[in-house]
């Protein structure tokens, strides 16, 4: 029988989930105790987290960590954390402190540009077309006025409009090219709006619009975070041998994208830990960073480092289009209370800050890579979550911790030795 249906997101909550259980889960009971387990008691609350998206039937609980002693241009920071991958929040915490007592993180915005374009199909005489545009200019600006006037006052707006010839690459297609600086906000709403405006002004019996729409893509929009100390005080047995391995392990990322997209993977997980926690767009984040990986033609790290003269040198560069301002940065209130957690920082800021949770992650992730290797710490997590769902007691897991700490974690051998345990 088929299970398509029309109308669906008329029903009811209920009824979307009577439908769902006896459609697709032979009506068992448990999964609409699964699915109501995680409403929320308060309904103002669960139907602010209804109305995000459509066809709400639950919330899906990610956890909600906290990295301290972050020291960011000599201020100190707690950065949120919404991860669902063990080890991200320890390394993070442990890189800050250890950074903290080096000078800790320096970060600095480059650049804030934003791009938005409007595509359209046009045969006839590129001069001509030219013309049009210089001549329609002025009026692309004035149809876009309603919608820039309060982000001009923040000091924001349209930068430049550019009209592109594409033909090369597929035909008859140009674009608008627009350029936009946004302020403390993401800016998505307000550069499509101004683009639709802008093609509906711009269009004529000539010009096929064919979409509009902003890029996901800001090499304009970047954030330089680094670290640096004397070889010797980077710690250790041996701190030359570190720095040199680790110097080794960016350049191996640098030229060889099997590596760069795992070691990028790493920096990410701290990214869009924050990213999320602050409720901005990680899909954005993640497609803009990756393009801005493989800028050269070769998928490359996102992260550098030297070692010259003594000194160690590691840092990121990134694009990150991020809003402190708008979306559902003051909507969710765990958005909200993550940017009051980061005393309410300015977009730059933020940049700031997710930048160096990032370039932190990578540390983290190198330092074990280059030195005792990733699954130590990864173990240790993944015994503890085999115990919790084996409902362990708290001096069972403080047995079996100290038993596996010279032994290898795997699914089998800790239920086996759990087993062994509760039947002494
Ligand atoms: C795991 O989530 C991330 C790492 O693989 C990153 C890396 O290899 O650099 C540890």
């Amino acid at each position: 029988m088929s299970k398509i249906i029309s109308g669906f997101s008329k029903l009811t909550k209920q009824e979307k989930i009577d439908w769902l259980s006896k459609n697709y889960f032979n009506s068992q009971p448990e999964i609409i105790k699964t699915l109501q387990q995680y409403w929320n008691a308060d309904q103002k609350l669960q139907q602010l987290h209804d109305d995000f998206i459509e066809n709400t039937i639950s919330n899906f609980y990610l956890p909600y960590g906290v990295a301290p002693n972050f020291v960011i241009n000599n201020k100190d920071y707690v950065v949120p954390m919404v991860v669902e991958e063990s080890s991200v929040v320890a390394a993070a915490s442990k890189v800050a402190k250890y950074w903290s007592s080096r000078g800790g993180f320096k970060a600095e915005v480059i650049s804030t540009t934003k791009i938005g374009q409007v595509h359209f199909m046009f045969s006839g005489d590129e001069k001509e077309l030219k013309s049009y545009f210089e001549k329609q200019k002025e009026n692309l600006y004035r149809a876009t006025a309603s919608i820039t006037k309060n982000m001009e006052k923040r000091g924001g707006g349209i930068l430049d409009i550019e009209l592109k010839n594409k033909t090369d690459k597929l035909e008859n297609y140009y674009q608008l090219h627009v350029t936009f600086e946004t302020k403390d906000s993401m800016g998505a709403n307000f550069i499509n709006s101004c683009l639709e405006a802008i093609a509906k002004e711009f269009r004529n019996d000539e010009i096929e619009i064919v979409m509009s729409i902003l890029s996901n893509y800001v090499p304009n929009c970047t954030v330089k975070a680094s670290v640096s100390c004397k070889i010797d005080e980077l710690g250790g047995q041996d701190p030359q041998e570190f720095a040199k391995k680790f110097y080794q392990a960016v350049k191996i990322a640098s030229v060889e994208p099997y590596r760069a997209v795992t070691h990028n993977k790493g920096i990410m997980n701290g990214i869009d830990a924050v990213v999320l926690a602050t409720g901005n767009d990680f899909r954005a984040i993640e497609a803009g960073a990756h393009a801005f990986a493989a800028k050269s033609g070769s998928y490359s790290s996102l992260t550098h480092c030297t070692i010259d003269n003594g000194i160690f040198k590691f840092w990121i560069e990134i694009p990150l289009a991020l809003g402190t301002v708008g979306g559902l940065t003051a909507l969710h209130p765990m958005a909200k209370l993550s940017l009051e957690m980061m005393q309410k920082p300015t977009a730059k800021e933020l940049m700031q800050i997710i930048a160096t949770a990032g370039l932190a992650q990578n540390f983290a992730a190198l330092k074990a890579l280059t030195t005792s290797g990733i699954q130590q710490g990864h173990m240790k997590m993944h015994l503890m979550n085999i115990l919790n769902q084996l409902e362990a007691t708290a001096t069972e897991k403080e047995q079996m911790v100290s038993y596996f700490e010279d032994k290898t974690v795997t699914h089998s051998g800790v239920v086996e030795r759990f087993n062994e345990l509760r039947n002494q």
